[in-house]
């Protein structure tokens, strides 16, 4: 479809026709349920609502959506306690493991080295963390695992507000497989 050449002008016309030379009057306002809503702005004040809020807090208890509530402590106890009850919900697939080794990448082999050897480019400027082939590592199991990515483990901080949880259980997949020759069950 070719457009008529005369759109430029018309446009120009119909901006000029907003222009008003007494500056108290507003002059022509061409769509103004646009400029002045019916509803009330997110922070105005609104005295519908019993707290005079327009904004209204969610209820006690409520969940977002997608979120996924963590009821485990930053103490060793809680890690152990997670140790025995978090299993991951995520099946083990190719596709969940590259995900997995990407987000590692990103967040985790500064310090831990590409192979998990405690011997990333961090080290010695950060302690030394230790090898996820070492005797008390290695048989941490998975919920063990999410729970030191979820809340942080000594020295080494949460990182539940950069990884989401999904992607922590990738990443404990991941780390599996640098820890065991033989890695957890791929599903087909
Ligand atoms: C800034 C450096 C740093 C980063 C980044 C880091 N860690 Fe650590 N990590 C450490 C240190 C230091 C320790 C030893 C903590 C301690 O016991 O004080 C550690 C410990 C651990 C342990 C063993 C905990 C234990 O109980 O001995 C695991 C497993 C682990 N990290 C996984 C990860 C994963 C997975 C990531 C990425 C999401 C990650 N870390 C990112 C520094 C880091």
């Amino acid at each position: 479809m070719k457009l008529s050449p005369l759109i430029p002008y018309i446009a120009i016309a119909c901006s000029l026709m907003a222009c008003e030379r007494n500056p108290k009057k507003t002059g022509y306002e061409l769509l103004p349920d646009m400029a002045h809503s019916m509803p009330y702005d997110a922070f105005a004040p609104n005295p519908v609502t019993r707290d005079g809020k327009t904004l209204q807090l969610p209820p006690p208890g409520s969940i977002p959506r997608g979120f996924l509530p963590y009821h485990y402590g930053n103490t060793p106890e809680e890690a152990e306690r997670a140790g025995r009850e978090v299993t991951n919900p995520i099946p083990v697939t190719p596709a969940s493991l590259a995900r997995g080794k990407k987000v590692y990448e990103t967040f985790c082999s500064v310090c831990h080295g590409d192979q998990g050897k405690g011997d990333g480019p961090l080290i010695p400027k950060f302690p030394n963390p230790p090898s996820y082939t070492s005797k008390k590592v290695q048989d941490y199991p998975e919920g063990r695992l999410f729970h030191i990515i979820t809340q942080g483990s000594g020295m080494m901080a949460s990182y539940a507000s950069q990884i989401s949880p999904e992607d922590r259980w990738k990443v404990v997949q991941y780390v599996q497989t640098l820890q065991h020759p033989h890695p957890v069950e791929v599903a087909k």
